[in-house]
């Protein structure tokens, strides 16, 4: 009985978010900033990048940045800054996208931004660079989000920042959308996020449903568009492959549904990732990606990031390793050694969902926590050598937490309450 009422529901929540929309229904535009997002860079202690769209009757537009004041007239002087402008026509959808990397910041400093042009300018947004490493660190985790965006997820992204408004990055693990081409679905992603978006950098890595499959399986047309992320990943990927170091800790993006369809994007990322992971001066390491290492669903297996990457993860003892594709929960480190004919150097693998669709949870040897049935989001605090991990349900409700114990030379150690 409860599985037949959750296969209605899953029907349900699949039908609510996917049919009625046949086609690319635009999310129109306007001659006023929207999709105002903000981006990390490779050093967010010193340069933010933001990413807006307008109507296509704007085809320049303005930024401006400046210290935090509370004094209204102290805007008067904040320097006018000519925006990367870029006409975006896409089936029936006409509008501009303009793009902006402050640079020369100074760390841990609250400025306050704008984009636009005169009559037609957003919100002053107030924002914080990032701090040096040594400063506590808090992010944000969310897996696919996918279904139900804006009846279902616009909740979960105000309950997690409720409980973390000072996070220095939000992190998401691709099908950030379920069909990346169509307009209206990411329209209701920025409903959803609204100043959140322009105000906690995003880390976005890309998931099979960022790819078009009615156009040749290419990346989604409105992902480098309207999102404005580092550019220091290999050649093919760029804007999906890329790291950021934030206070500490080496943030690295895999491109993984790339990485299964083309083999010279597999390899290149191989040997960029061996790389950035050599020369990372950074205490800590978290890697995000789409398809996991170890999966929830026995028919879900992903052995070209297991066979590729996981030696690497080892090798450089990579401490968090964050996933999606599973739409269920689970996370393990401790079982791995022997229950997967795969030896662990203290990573721990973890795989969540935030949106509304679900797939059936299971329970297999390497998980040391799972779940299934609820949409979660994930805060993460990093302070010294520790590092602690809180999944909290929808309702707020604190689902799993575990901390992990950073040792000279030696394996994590991972404690949990
Ligand atoms: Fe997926
Ligand atoms: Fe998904």
């Amino acid at each position: 009985m409860k599985a037949t009422v959750r296969n209605f529901t899953f029907l349900l929540l699949t039908a609510i978010s996917v049919t009625g929309y046949t086609q690319n229904i635009p999310f129109p535009a306007g001659p006023d900033p929207d999709r105002i997002v903000l981006n990390v860079t490779e050093d967010p202690s010193t340069s933010l990048a933001v990413t807006w769209r307008t109507c296509d009757t704007i085809s320049t537009s303005i930024a401006e940045i400046m210290e935090a004041s509370s004094d209204p007239m102290a805007t008067l002087k904040a320097v006018k800054q000519v925006a990367h402008s870029e006409k975006f026509q896409y089936d029936n959808i006409s509008v501009f996208y303009h793009s902006y990397i402050f640079k020369n910041l100074k760390p841990k400093t609250r400025y306050m931004y704008r984009v636009g042009t005169e009559n037609h300018w957003s919100e002053w947004f107030h924002i914080t660079t990032a701090g040096l490493p040594g400063d506590k660190l808090s992010f944000i985790y969310f897996g696919d989000v996918q279904a139900g965006i804006k009846s279902l997820w616009s909740g979960v992204i105000r309950a997690a920042y409720a409980k973390m408004p000072e996070a220095n990055a939000i992190m998401y693990a691709g099908d950030i959308v379920n069909r990346g081409e169509f307009d209206h679905e990411w329209g209701e992603l920025f409903y959803a996020g609204n100043f959140i978006h322009s105000t906690i950098p995003g880390i976005m890595s890309p998931g099979n449903h960022e790819y078009a499959k009615t156009k040749g399986d290419k990346l989604s047309a409105f992902w480098r568009p309207q999102f404005t992320l580092p550019e220091n990943g290999p050649e093919g990927v760029k804007e999906t492959a890329y790291f950021s170091d934030i206070q500490g800790m080496r943030f690295i993006s895999l491109n993984s549904n790339q990485a299964e369809e083309v083999p010279a994007d597999l390899e290149s990322q191989k040997q960029w990732l061996d790389s950035v992971l050599q020369h990372n001066p950074n205490k800590w390491t978290c890697v995000i990606f789409h398809h996991p290492i170890y999966s929830i669903a026995p028919q879900r297996d992903n052995p070209w990031m297991r066979d590729n990457f996981k030696p690497l993860f080892d090798k450089y003892k990579v401490d968090l390793v964050m996933q999606g594709h599973d739409h269920a929960y689970a996370r393990g480190m401790k079982k791995i050694d022997g229950a997967t004919g795969h030896e662990n150097s203290g990573t721990m693998y973890v795989i969540s969902m935030s949106g509304a669709k679900m797939y059936k949870e299971n329970q297999k040897p390497w998980m040391d926590k799972n779940g299934g049935h609820t949409q979660l989001f994930q805060l993460i605090t990093v302070d010294g050598n520790t590092l602690s991990y809180k999944s909290y349900t929808a309702t707020g409700d604190l689902f799993d937490t575990f901390k992990l114990i950073k040792q000279k030379g030696k394996k994590n150690k991972l404690v949990e309450d």
